[in-house]
This record gives structure tokens, C-alpha cells and sequence, in this order.
């Protein structure tokens, strides 16, 4: 196996971390196999928490590999089946955070838009360029973006082409956080280390709630919501938690 994904565990946090400095990261398709790959893994290790996406201090990632797609005909793109893959991405269910430097463009975007919580160095920027290549987002950029930010937004975005910094990502409810440069690993690892130290069942499902606000109306989404509310008394963990609280001390939360 090459080397275009690293991955590593520190403590109970997987992390992934996209290799192709050269082309600034740009995912071809085997990088994306490899991606998926490692985080399906992450993901059925009972002893990880969460996980940790990243890149390198000048590229999360510019977009999808544009020489995969140059002579690449209609029919050569459908038969590759590409977003299955991204399909798997959306599947798992431990929380993903993103740290986000340099360029998260087109599929970078995408794939920043598909993890949970993003920390954003102050130097990133963030775009959805595909029109500048003749084409438009794939990967989900017309409609999470959309559901992101709202029409206006995304319609400058997806239709100018142009990017933007990390802090218009910001106050536009793209991205979570924004750090200064040299601490954005750190920082982005933090949040990893401090849901680590949550129920992990409580996180999964809270991931899922959130996520189902952007499938279901209002009505349909509260009463998904309130269903795991009440899955929760069922574990040992909302025991747990709870009583630590009135005990005055850390709760220690088993998974169960
Ligand atoms: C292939 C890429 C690439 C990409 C950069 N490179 N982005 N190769 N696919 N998406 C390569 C360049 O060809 C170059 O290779 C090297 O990385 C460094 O890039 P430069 O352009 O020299 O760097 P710079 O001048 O700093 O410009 C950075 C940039 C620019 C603004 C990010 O590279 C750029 O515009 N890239 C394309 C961004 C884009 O259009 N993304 C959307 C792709 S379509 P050499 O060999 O010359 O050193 C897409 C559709 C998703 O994502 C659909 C779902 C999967």
C-alpha cells in the first residue's frame, strides 16, 4: 500500500492525514479508497473515540485530482462510481474533526464539509472552484454548502468560483474555529483529546441527530431527536454521568 494516507493513533483518536504534498493534496482515486479505508478502520476499533482528518500546512486538500478527470468521458465517470466512496464517508459514526490549513478547495471542500466539527487555521482557503474548470461541485458542494450557509452564499461561492479566508468561512458557518497557523494541528487535536473524555455512545448519537436536521423537516427531526434522548437511559453512561455530576467529580464514561 502506498503511502498517500498516514494514519496513526494517539491516545483514542485516529488520525488521518492526506500525503500528496506535490499536488497539494489533490485526492485521486485511490487516495480516496485509502481514505475511506482508514477511517471505515478507525471507526470499528472499539478502543478509538473519534477521529482526526488533516493535511499539511499548505493544503487540506485542492480538490479532486484534475488529471483523473481531464479525458475522462461521461460514461468513464459514471461507470467509476467515485462517490460511492463519499457515501461510505457519510456511514460512519464516530465524530470526524477536520484540521483545516492551507487550501480545502472543490473535493477538499467537499470532504471538509462531510467531517463534524472543523478547525480552521487563519491562513486556509476554502472554495468551491470546480466552475473554473468547466465544471461544477460533485461531491455534495451544491447541496451541504447550501445547507451550510444559505443560497446567497453558497451561489457566490459555487458560481464565482472565488475563494475565501478562513474567517469569512467563519462568519459564513462554514467552519467551527479558526486558530492562528502554527496551532491548528494542536488545537484541532485538543478537541479530539476533550471528546475522547465523552460517552462515546451519547457522541455517536448526537452526531446522528445533528445530521439528520439536514434530511428531515423540523417535526420529523425533534421527534428523531427526542427517540435517541431516550435510547440514552438506556446506557450506563447517562448513569454515569449524572451521578458524577451531583458527586461533584469527572465522570469516567464506558461506552456502555
Ligand atoms: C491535480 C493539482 C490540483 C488538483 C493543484 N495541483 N491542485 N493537481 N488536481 N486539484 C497541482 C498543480 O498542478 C501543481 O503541479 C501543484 O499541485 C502545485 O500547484 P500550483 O498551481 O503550482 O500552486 P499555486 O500556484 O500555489 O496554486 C494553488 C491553487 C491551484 C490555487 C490551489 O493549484 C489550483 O487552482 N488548483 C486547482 C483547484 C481546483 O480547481 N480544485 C477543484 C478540482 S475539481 P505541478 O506539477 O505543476 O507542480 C473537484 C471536483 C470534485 O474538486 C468532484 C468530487 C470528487
Amino acid at each position: 500500500m502506498s503511502d498517500e494516507i498516514l494514519t496513526e493513533v494517539i491516545d483514542r483518536i485516529g488520525v488521518a492525514r492526506i500525503n500528496r504534498p506535490k499536488v497539494l493534496n489533490a485526492l485521486n482515486l485511490a487516495t480516496m479508497e485509502q481514505l475511506v479505508e482508514a477511517l471505515e478502520r478507525f471507526d470499528a476499533d472499539p478502543d478509538i473515540r473519534c477521529m482526526l482528518l488533516t493535511g499539511n500546512e499548505r493544503a487540506f486538500a485542492a480538490g479532486a485530482d484534475i488529471t483523473d478527470m481531464t479525458d475522462a468521458s461521461m460514461v468513464d465517470m459514471v461507470q467509476r462510481n467515485q462517490f460511492a466512496r463519499w457515501e461510505r464517508i457519510k456511514r460512519i459514526a464516530k465524530p470526524i474533526v477536520a484540521g483545516v490549513s492551507g487550501y480545502a478547495l472543490g473535493g477538499g471542500c467537499e470532504l471538509m464539509m462531510h467531517c463534524d466539527i472543523v478547525i480552521a487555521s487563519e491562513t486556509a482557503r476554502l472554495g468551491q472552484p470546480e466552475i473554473n474548470i468547466g465544471v461544477m461541485p460533485g461531491a455534495g458542494g451544491t447541496q451541504r454548502l447550501t445547507r451550510a450557509i444559505g443560497k446567497a452564499g453558497a451561489m457566490d461561492l459555487v458560481l464565482t468560483g472565488r475563494m475565501i479566508s478562513a474567517r469569512e468561512a467563519l462568519a459564513m458557518g462554514l467552519v467551527s474555529r479558526v486558530v492562528p497557523a502554527e496551532h491548528y494541528y494542536e488545537e484541532a487535536l485538543k478537541v479530539c483529546h476533550e471528546l475522547c473524555t465523552r460517552s462515546p455512545i451519547a457522541l455517536r448519537l448526537a452526531k446522528e441527530s445533528v445530521l439528520k436536521a439536514f434530511e428531515t423537516t423540523l417535526a420529523e427531526g425533534l421527534e428523531y431527536e427526542r427517540k435517541l434522548f431516550y435510547m440514552l437511559f438506556a446506557t450506563d453512561d447517562q448513569k454515569e454521568g449524572m451521578r458524577a455530576f451531583l458527586e461533584k467529580r469527572q465522570p469516567v464514561f464506558a461506552g456502555r
